[in-house]
């Protein structure tokens, strides 16, 4: 279990001899925003760093932060995207992959708190599970040519999902998408499963890109309410801490899917709940809706 310290003097060794694209979707806010300010720490500014979100005034001052690159391809920007819709992740997406020569990290952690019950966009998705799942997926599969491009050129190629590798539980394959029985328990151990199978059936495609589901832990983030951080403070760490753990788990994989812990540690299948007839469905099951989706 790496301490702050090994973890933070393990991300100072990052130095890459080219400029990296890191693309951080749900970057404007939360541990998203903190693995983005870290990253922009140890390239020294000289990365094509996207923040990728809907609120443009925190994207700035977060912009802002980030040290003043000297690399002449470095460049920091904001790329609105409400992505409950995957409509606007296509959008999203296919500018992308007009203007990016390739890109090296996606960073996937947007998400919702909420308590409430099923409530569809006009997409006809449940929008915590489109923050959650489909949105990660897609991004996912959208940008991999620009993933493979940069592997291709020797470069890191990954993909990091921030949500819960083992806090997942049984998922019912008779109702994927959980359209005839939604609740937030439900919900919050079906959205862990369906990431680790993701994840898994992308490195089926493209082994020889990372692929990374990591657990972030208890994290003082907007999302944890005010009481709440109040009452569990010695059991929460700050985002900026968590960030550096999230970072080591980004750096020392390579190839293949991965599950990782809060401290960015290998956890193999631990509390694994996917089957290879799960996988397949949910993969079969994700291309239909989003099929649909467009449509909409
Ligand atoms: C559903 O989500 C929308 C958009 O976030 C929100 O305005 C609305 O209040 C939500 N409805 C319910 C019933 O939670």
């Amino acid at each position: 279990m790496p301490s702050i310290a090994a973890a933070r003097a393990s991300n100072a060794k990052y130095s890459p001899s080219y400029v990296p694209v890191a693309i951080f979707v749900g970057g404007t806010s939360g541990i998203g925003r903190a693995i983005a300010q870290a990253f922009a720490r140890y390239t020294q500014g000289n990365a094509h760093i996207i923040l990728c979100g809907r609120n443009e005034a925190a994207a700035s001052s977060i912009i802002a932060s980030f040290p003043r690159p000297t690399a002449p391809e470095a460049k920091h920007e904001f790329v609105q995207c409400d992505a409950t819709l995957m409509k606007n992740v296509a959008a999203t997406t296919s500018a992308l992959l007009n203007r990016l020569p390739k890109v090296n990290f996606v960073v996937l952690s947007s998400g919702v708190f909420s308590l409430k019950g099923r409530n569809e966009t006009s997409e006809g998705i449940d929008r915590k599970l489109a923050l959650s799942y489909y949105a990660r997926w897609k991004f996912t599969s959208d940008l991999m040519s620009l993933l493979r491009e940069a592997k291709d050129a020797g470069e890191d190629a990954k993909v990091m999902s921030i949500l819960g590798p083992g806090n997942g539980g049984n998922i019912d394959l008779d109702d994927l998408g959980l359209k005839k029985n939604y609740g937030v328990l439900r919900t919050a151990l079906t959205t862990p499963a369906y990431n680790d199978l993701m994840f898994e059936a992308f490195a089926e495609r493209d082994p020889s890109i990372s692929f990374v589901h990591v657990y972030p832990g208890a994290v003082r983030t907007p999302m944890l309410g005010t009481l709440m951080k109040i009452a569990f403070y010695p059991l929460t760490i700050s985002p900026e801490d968590c960030a550096e753990h999230m970072l080591y788990a980004l750096f020392n994989v390579e190839g293949g899917a991965h599950r990782r812990d809060n401290r960015g540690d290998d956890m193999g299948k631990k509390r694994y709940y996917g089957s290879e007839e799960a996988r397949r469905r949910l993969w079969d099951h994700t291309v239909e809706e989003i099929t649909r989706s467009a449509t909409t």
